[in-house]
């Protein structure tokens, strides 16, 4: 048996950019630019491990942790009003083709994101049903470029990691799937994913590697 895990955030679903654009929302009310250059630091990694970042990138010191933790929910609040009315046309360019073509040889797939809100995407983006296990922020306690939410998925699976391919867009969650002792697609740029076992431009090239998975 193998599996495939699918990253959500840039890799099914087009909402790396509401991230980003939340995170921009909330940066202006503190006073800053962020600008577009640093939100490839952004993408993987958790809610506060970004509002770290996005602070180091204004020059923003000293908050105490329940201020961080304030203008996280103030974040997650603007990311879900931009999120509110997704549904199936941001789904991203060939993944239904991909799934349907993993599940017709017989893979079985999973979601493997640190978002919290992961599940409820796949919700609206009546998805949901087509995964035989989601894992999503909420279920897992360690950030990538930490493994856990990938082991994890392979376990719901009861596929062993080596019989795993990670798909992601972000270079933590590349490092997360090569810690789990998965092999990985990266989906986007070359040089930032090159430590993933094969990268393509753009998801609609996934499904022409079914076949060498
Ligand atoms: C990842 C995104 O999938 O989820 C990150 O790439 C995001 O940009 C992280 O910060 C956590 O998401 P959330 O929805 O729990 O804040
Ligand atoms: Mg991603």
């Amino acid at each position: 048996m193998k599996a495939v895990i699918f990253d959500l955030d840039g890799v099914v679903v087009d909402t790396a950019k509401y991230h980003y654009l939340a995170w921009r929302k909330l940066a202006g009310e503190l006073g800053f630019e962020f600008d577009i250059s640093h939100n490839e630091r952004l993408k993987g990694v958790s809610r506060m491990e970004s509002l770290n970042i996005v602070l180091e990138t204004g020059g923003v010191k000293g908050l105490t942790e329940e201020e961080k933790q304030d203008l996280a929910d103030r974040k997650n609040r603007y990311y879900l009003q931009m999120i509110q009315g997704i549904g199936e046309s941001e789904i991203l360019p060939g993944i239904p083709e991909f799934i349907a073509g993993l599940k017709e040889k017989g893979y079985k797939i999973a979601l493997g994101s640190a978002s919290k809100s992961g599940g409820m995407i796949l919700e609206k983006l009546k998805l949901a049903g087509v995964f035989d296990a989601i894992v999503d922020g909420n279920l897992v306690a360690r950030a990538k470029p930490d493994p856990q939410v990938f082991v994890t998925a392979a376990e719901f699976l009861k596929i062993p990691c080596e019989n795993c391919t990670v798909v992601e867009d972000a270079k933590a969650g590349i490092e997360a799937a090569k810690a789990g002792g998965m092999r990985c697609v990266g989906v986007g740029n070359r040089e930032m994913l090159k430590a993933a076992d094969i990268v393509v431009d753009s998801t609609a090239e996934l499904k022409g590697l079914i076949e060498v998975l």
